[in-house]
């Protein structure tokens, strides 16, 4: 079982945030119930998104990407601040290597990633230490 972490209340505010995203999940494939919340620069909204499995299996879409294209849907793309991500899960539940490149896509150099689960916020870690080589084809200034 791991420690809870301590945080500043504009983390436990997006956690709350991403617990009640998890209730939505529709995960009755995996019953992976998965929830998060994202927080974007000069944004003061938090994103929440939730699993939303298919029958497909392929067209399933993790809690991270719901949240992120929500936000591109409302109002357009725009560098991350923080996620907050919520797993049924006693060890903290890391972002998916897909997510992770879906994030490199909005991504202003770094930014917090915290694993939460029912109990509350179990680990803090940088964007960059999961994904510290991105794949990215545009450069630098060619971003729309
Ligand atoms: N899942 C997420 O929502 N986020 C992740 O970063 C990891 C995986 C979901 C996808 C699927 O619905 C379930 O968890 C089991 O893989």
């Amino acid at each position: 079982m791991s420690e809870k972490l301590k945080v500043e209340p504009a983390i436990e505010e997006a956690y709350k945030v991403a617990l009640k995203a998890q209730k939505n999940s529709y995960s009755p494939y995996s019953h992976f119930a998965v929830g998060a919340a994202i927080k974007f620069k000069g944004d003061d909204k938090l994103y929440p998104g939730c699993n939303v499995e298919n029958a497909s299996y392929g067209g399933t879409n993790c809690a991270e990407r719901t949240a992120v294209f929500s936000r591109v849907a409302e109002k357009g793309y725009g560098p991350i601040d923080y996620v907050v991500v919520v797993a049924n899960t006693d060890n903290p539940t890391p972002p998916c290597a897909l997510c992770l490149q879906i994030m490199n896509e909005f991504c202003d150099k770094d930014f917090p990633i915290y694993m939460a689960n029912g109990a509350g916020i179990l680990k803090r870690m940088n964007f960059k230490e999961f994904l510290p080589y991105s794949f990215d084809t545009l450069k630098e200034g060619q971003k729309p």
